[in-house]
């Protein structure tokens, strides 16, 4: 293993262009890319969030992290990694609130399956897939979103949007070119 100390990234806020593009596949798993995931997971966990993809740290790839339980076992940390994912199965709807960290502040319901069924590569490159539910399956689709330019804004309700209209509007004005936020 490379001694190696993870940095925390900076995460674009909504506002900026990024987080509206689609990301591309990762075709090789580098030493650079595994630093990156490394420094992606860092970030999570430092800005106390249960997920975290590549596009919203400004990287175009189709790279997520996730560990919806963190806060609730204790804060015993176990990342979840998926790269070039892709959900093989939906089952059923529910609606519970999500928050984003490309939203500051910003809490509201989102329908979403309620279990999911997901293939993928890990951080070491294996194939893997998990069948999900509940927290953990909304991460996932959360997160993979973010990989399609797809924001959980997209995904509410007309009425609920309508609620957080005006926060949203001030947050697209007040972030910059960077993705930062001076509001
Ligand atoms: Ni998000």
């Amino acid at each position: 293993m490379r001694k190696r100390k993870a940095k925390i990234l900076p995460i674009k806020i909504y506002g900026d262009k990024t987080l509206r593009r689609i990301a591309e596949p990762v075709e090789k798993l580098t030493d650079k890319i595994k630093d990156f995931i490394a420094d992606l997971t860092f970030t999570m966990y430092e800005k106390e969030g249960v997920g975290l993809a590549a596009p919203q740290v400004g990287r175009l790839l189709r790279i997520f992290v996730v560990d919806p339980f963190w806060f609730t076992e204790g804060n015993e940390k176990k990342p979840v990694v998926l790269i070039n994912p892709k959900f093989l199965e939906f089952e059923g709807q529910i609606e519970s609130e999500e928050g984003c960290l490309s939203f500051p502040d910003i809490y509201e319901k989102v329908m979403r399956a309620k279990k999911v069924v997901i293939e993928s590569l890990d951080e070491k490159g294996e194939k893997v897939r998990y069948e999900a539910d509940e927290l953990f399956a909304r991460v996932l689709q959360h997160e993979y979103d973010h990989l399609d330019g797809i924001l959980f804004i997209d995904k509410m309700s007309k009425l609920r949007k309508m609620f957080i209209k005006k926060k949203l509007n001030v947050l697209e004005k007040t972030t910059n070119k960077d993705g930062v936020n001076i509001g």
